[in-house]
């Protein structure tokens, strides 16, 4: 606890009190409400396996409750299926955020690519918190994304999720992989949260529209 309340305080001199508010709202509140530890933040620096190449990685920070949400909300009507028939892959998974609201929101399937071993151990313990069946509808594999996605196919209608996971090399890998997946004849649209790399996917991805959810994270979707 009072680790999160230095990060808030951190916030609130760094960004101001309003990012503080949306970070007890949306993150903290979530822990405090659901027995998980998701809100705390892991630096880059304190990533502990140290084979993993992290130039491209951009470090654990959970997506808000509420963008959450209305991602879920939306997703069945663009892919014009009902809920229990879409698959959530959240690509950089972190502590599993995404996957428990997913799997609580009734998703066949929910799979996270977390590359960080600290950060799949604490994924693991929060579907514990929140009763959600580790062997069953929700799980993360532990890996690089870019090696997930060559070695496996994307199930029909599928939400492709990426909070702002990485840049670079690895951006463009996985989208050109992703491409390949499109043209062979996947289905999935791409639900991209705080889209810093908007103008690489655009390059192969045609826009879907836009969502700004009120804790103030903008949700760029693609197909
Ligand atoms: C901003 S966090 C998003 C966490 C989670 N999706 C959420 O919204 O709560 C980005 C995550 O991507 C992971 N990551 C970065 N590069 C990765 C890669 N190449 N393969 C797998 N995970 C990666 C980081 O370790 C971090 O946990």
């Amino acid at each position: 606890m009072l680790i999160l309340l230095k990060s808030l305080w951190a916030i609130a001199t760094e960004k101001g009190i309003k990012q503080a508010w949306y970070e007890l709202r949306e993150n903290i509140m979530y822990d405090v409400v659901n027995g998980t530890d998701t809100a705390r933040w892991l630096p880059l620096d304190d990533y502990t396996d140290n084979e993993l190449d992290m130039t491209t990685a951009i470090r654990y920070q959970a997506t808000h409750t509420c963008t959450i949400k209305d991602v879920l909300s939306v997703i069945p009507r663009m892919l014009r299926v009902p809920v229990a028939d879409v698959t959530l892959l959240d690509l950089g998974s972190g502590k599993g955020k995404v996957l428990c609201e997913a799997y609580r929101h009734g998703l066949r399937d929910c799979i996270g690519i977390e590359f960080n071993s600290d950060l799949c151990a604490i994924a693991q313990s929060n579907f514990r918190a929140v009763n959600a069946n580790v062997f069953d509808r929700v799980r993360v594999h532990q890996g690089d994304c870019i090696l997930y996605l060559r070695d496996t196919a994307i199930a029909d209608n599928t939400i492709v999720f990426m909070y702002n996971p990485f840049t670079g090399s690895t951006m463009t890998e996985v989208l050109a992989i992703l491409f390949m997946r499109k043209f062979k004849g996947s289905k999935f649209i791409i639900a991209y949260v705080n889209p810093e790399q908007a103008d690489e996917v655009e390059k192969l991805f045609t826009p879907l529209g836009s969502t700004v959810s009120s804790g103030g994270q903008i949700t760029n979707f693609y197909h």
